[in-house]
């Protein structure tokens, strides 16, 4: 598809810009263009998300649907250890591997252009932040949900921020499948944050120190490793 944020393809030329994106009481200059999401201002649902959400130093954070990076950048400035940022739109990565070089996080993020989580390790990620794309259907969002709950580590969060009135709460029961522990923690001005923890598999604890790994425990590319070779994508 073409033309809306979650395109593979943007059918605007670009023409990036400067936006300011307050939350967690830092207020940050991050690169946007036309073609993906909220690009004029950060979303009052991903500021809710971000206000709201609790980090241990060190986490691992995944950001699915990472747009122009907001999630991953105030994660990785309050003490994440590494950030993976994923999007299906490749202008958004560009720009979220943008704003993190700008924000000195260059050593301690990946921006991949990726469908999914389907290539992404399991069992990686303390916490993974979801602010779904609904636009694109509910098939789409549920297997966000279910690929990004897989990445998480045993204990790990998932946590999904959606407008009330965009079915929120049928998201938290796609969580309840895949997920223990599911319920709100933050809501206001008609959005709604839910968390879930990642249940204790019973299957081996897959290929902890590697974001991107496939089917082989060496195949994938490592932290410190050029995961794909897109330019402007990275690290
Ligand atoms: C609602 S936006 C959130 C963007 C950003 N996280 C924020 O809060 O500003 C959802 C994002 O998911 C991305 N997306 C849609 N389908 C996807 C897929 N199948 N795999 C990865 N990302 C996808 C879109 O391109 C979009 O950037």
């Amino acid at each position: 598809m073409e033309g809306h944020y979650f395109s593979t393809s943007q059918s605007a030329p670009s023409s990036p810009f400067e936006i300011r994106a307050k939350a967690r009481g830092r207020e940050l200059c991050l690169i946007s263009d036309r073609g993906v999401f909220s690009a004029e201002r950060l979303d009052r649902g991903t500021r809710l998300l971000l206000d709201s959400m609790e980090l241990a130093e060190g986490a691992r954070v995944l950001d699915v649907g990472c747009g122009y990076g907001a999630l991953g950048i105030f994660a990785g400035l309050d003490g994440a250890g590494e950030v993976l940022m994923v999007d299906v739109n490749p202008r958004a990565v560009g720009l979220a591997w943008l704003n993190a070089q700008r924000h000195g996080l260059a050593d301690s993020t990946l921006a991949v252009v990726a469908d999914g989580t389907g290539a992404l390790a399991r069992q990686w990620a303390d916490l993974c932040l979801l602010n779904p794309p609904i636009r694109a259907g509910r098939e789409v969002v549920a297997s966000l949900i279910h690929g990004g709950a897989q990445c998480l580590r045993p204990r790990g969060r998932l946590a999904l921020v959606a407008r009330t009135s965009q079915g929120v709460r049928s998201l938290a029961r796609v969580m309840a499948d895949v997920l223990d522990e599911v319920g709100t923690v933050a809501k206001g001005g008609g959005f709604r944050v839910v968390e879930g923890t990642a249940r204790v598999s019973e299957g081996p604890e897959d290929r902890r120190g590697n974001p991107c790994a496939n089917e082989r425990p060496d195949a994938g590319p490592h932290m410190g490793e050029r995961p794909f070779g897109t330019p402007g994508i990275g690290r």
